[in-house]
């Protein structure tokens, strides 16, 4: 997959932190039905890998990533474990060759126009944008847009059901990240109803 088939998926790239790996098929099929196919599961959890494995293997139609990518060893073992994309922070010259030499989508994070002509450099055009409200929000992207209006972003941080629209609004946004969609009490309760009804919420923002 193409990192600009990503943004196409869906207006909504849940952000998930799963501490119990059987929460995660569940999880998984309810962001889907909800209408949310991409999820990312972050690797700030021992529980991480596992949950994208059983996702990659239990729930064909979600497209399952891995988040929260920072060291250049997690690519590899994220791809092992069945990610489609990955999603990282910010990014290092070693971390962005480690995500390329999986072949898998990715999306580096940045926060700036100097980091964002440095993955330029090296043909990367689609990026997260990290931390998106307090970095500087829609204005801020819209600024970018002016002088990069190559580069297409996924802003994630900070965003919620309430400003999603305006992000997604810009020509330069593919879509959004959050973990508005996947609360912890709703995770760690199992309520599957909540979490495929704020999907569906969430999957209404791009018409
Ligand atoms: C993250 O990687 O933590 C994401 O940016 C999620 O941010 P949020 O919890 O503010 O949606």
């Amino acid at each position: 997959m193409r990192t600009e088939e990503l943004f196409d998926l869906a207006p909504v790239v849940p952000v998930v932190v799963l501490d119990d790996a059987d929460a995660a098929v569940p999880l998984a099929r309810a962001l889907v039905e909800g209408g949310l196919p991409a999820i990312e599961v972050t690797l700030r959890t021992p529980a991480a890998l596992s949950a994208i494995e059983r996702i990659a293997a239990e729930v064909p139609d979600a497209v399952v990533g891995a988040g929260t990518v920072v060291r250049p060893e997690d690519a590899a073992r994220a791809a092992e474990a069945g990610a489609r994309f990955l999603v990282s922070p910010g990014c290092t010259d070693r971390l962005r060759e480690a995500m390329a030499a999986t072949g898998l989508a990715f999306l580096p994070g940045v926060s700036t126009a100097s980091e964002a002509m440095a993955l330029l450099e090296h043909g990367v055009t689609a990026m997260k944008f990290f931390p998106a409200e307090s970095a500087g929000g829609p204005a801020y992207l819209k600024s970018l847009g002016g002088p990069l209006p190559q580069v297409r972003f996924c802003p994630t941080g900070g965003i919620s059901a309430d400003n999603a629209s305006r992000y997604l609004a810009l020509p330069n946004v593919g879509c959004v990240g959050g973990s508005w969609i996947t609360p912890k009490d709703a995770v760690r309760g199992g309520d599957w109803d909540r979490i495929r009804e704020l999907a569906a919420k969430a999957a209404a923002l791009r018409p």
